[in-house]
């Protein structure tokens, strides 16, 4: 039985589809042109032009920032650098957690020995979402060598954002062309509107809940294969798929038993993702400079053999497409990819919070009701069974 009223089957859309949640300024997505802006500037001069550190201060301010605005924000985020009590916690966790489970539970500890724990002003915010964003490569780059085995490395204050995470993974500093590409991987996963993981932060900072609970909502959401866990199943199939010959068959399979091609299909895009369009480039640079272009020979086979059959349903690669083949290239292990997503999103996390703590209202939507009513409570001597 459904309790359904007329105003109720109007407002019903699945998943929230078309929903309008929020009034922000902060990035943009023309779904059917396949552009995307941050706060005016387009994804593809940002690429070109700037760099993550500055794209963090402009998703979070609003504007671009000058070069004392710049330099100030960079210093208090290499100082905000230090995980320095949460390296044993690191080492008391099992050697296979996947790294995005360990990402989410740290920084869900960050909020218990944050010395401003109890300060909930807007300018302690606002400190709280910049180290938040500071110290994840910190902890993804920590862990990622104690389950191997060997010593943490500590951060380089003479190292930017993404240069620095390169280092702490390697212990060697990175040549200045994959430096830039971590860095472009990162300015293209920093916002990207109302997607699920920002939903889930908002929803969670709509309650006057805290910084690094909201954060770590977006993490544990960011994680599931439909949205950002989709760069590491990109890996997964190319792998499966082995060869550029077995494309086609593999992919005759998985559409006949009606797979979700991962790094395929977006709830907004339909047309080709701005942001894969970028990273295909990379893809092919760098594969043809590590000398083993397999992965994106597939991929591009996999593109052709997608967009030919189910393009005009708007079906495109997503930025997970060739972010799985880029990372790849850099030699990142392919557990670390969705981590690396939450290392470059949580600046756009931090900036809707704190964007919607400007005009808060609770999240609180409706389901519909479909169970039964009117039920006769009986004993449970009285019930069938034993
Ligand atoms: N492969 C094959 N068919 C697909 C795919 C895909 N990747 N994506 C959508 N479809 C089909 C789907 O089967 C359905 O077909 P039909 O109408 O015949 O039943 C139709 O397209 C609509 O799909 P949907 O699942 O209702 O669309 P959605 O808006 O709910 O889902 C999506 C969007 C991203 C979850 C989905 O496209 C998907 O599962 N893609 C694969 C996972 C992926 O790459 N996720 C990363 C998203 S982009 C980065 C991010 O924001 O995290």
């Amino acid at each position: 039985m459904s309790i359904l009223t007329k105003s109720d089957e109007i407002k019903f859309s699945k998943g929230l589809e078309g929903v309008i949640a929020a009034i922000s300024s902060i990035s943009f997505i023309d779904g059917e042109k396949g552009i995307l802006v941050y706060r005016g500037y387009s994804i593809e001069s940002l690429a070109k032009h700037s760099n993550y550190e500055e794209v963090v201060y402009l998703l979070i301010h609003g504007e671009l920032p000058n070069k004392t605005q710049l330099g100030n924000m960079k210093e208090k985020m290499k100082n905000y650098r230090k995980i320095d009590h949460m390296i044993n916690v690191l080492k008391s966790f099992p050697k296979d957690a996947h790294p995005m489970d360990v990402l989410r539970s740290v920084v869900s500890l960050l909020g218990i020995y944050c010395p401003d724990k109890f300060d909930f002003s807007k300018e302690i915010k606002l400190q709280k979402v910049l180290r938040v964003v500071a110290k994840l490569p910190v902890i993804v780059a920590a862990y990622d060598r104690i389950r191997n085995g060997k010593e943490p490395i500590a951060p380089d204050p003479d190292m930017d954002h993404a240069e620095n995470f390169l280092y702490m993974l390697t212990g060697e500093k990175p040549n200045k062309e994959d430096a830039k590409i971590m860095d472009l991987i990162l300015v293209l996963h920093a916002d990207h509107g109302m997607n699920a993981s920002t939903f889930s932060s908002m929803v969670t900072i709509s309650t006057l809940s805290d910084i690094y609970s909201s954060i770590t909502s977006g993490i544990g959401t960011l994680k599931g294969p439909l949205h950002g866990g989709a760069n590491e199943r990109v890996l997964k199939m190319l792998n499966e798929i082995g060869s550029v010959e077995k494309t086609k068959d593999w992919l005759d399979e998985a559409m006949e038993e009606r797979k979700k091609i991962m790094g395929f299909g977006h709830r907004v895009y339909k047309a080709y993702d701005p942001r894969a369009k970028i990273l295909k480039k990379y893809a092919k640079e760098l594969t043809e400079r590590n000398g083993n272009t397999t992965f994106f020979e597939i991929g591009e086979k996999i593109e052709k053999y997608m967009i030919d059959r189910v393009g005009d349903k708007g079906i495109q690669p997503n930025v997970d497409f060739y972010s799985g083949i880029v990372l790849n290239g850099l030699n990142i292990p392919t557990d670390l990819f969705t981590p690396i997503f939450a290392i470059s999103r949580s600046s756009g996390w931090g900036a809707h919070v704190l964007e919607y703590l400007e005009a808060n209202r609770l999240f609180r939507p409706r389901a519909i009701y479909n169970g039964p009513l009117n039920l006769d409570y009986v004993k449970i001597e009285g019930r069938e069974g034993e």
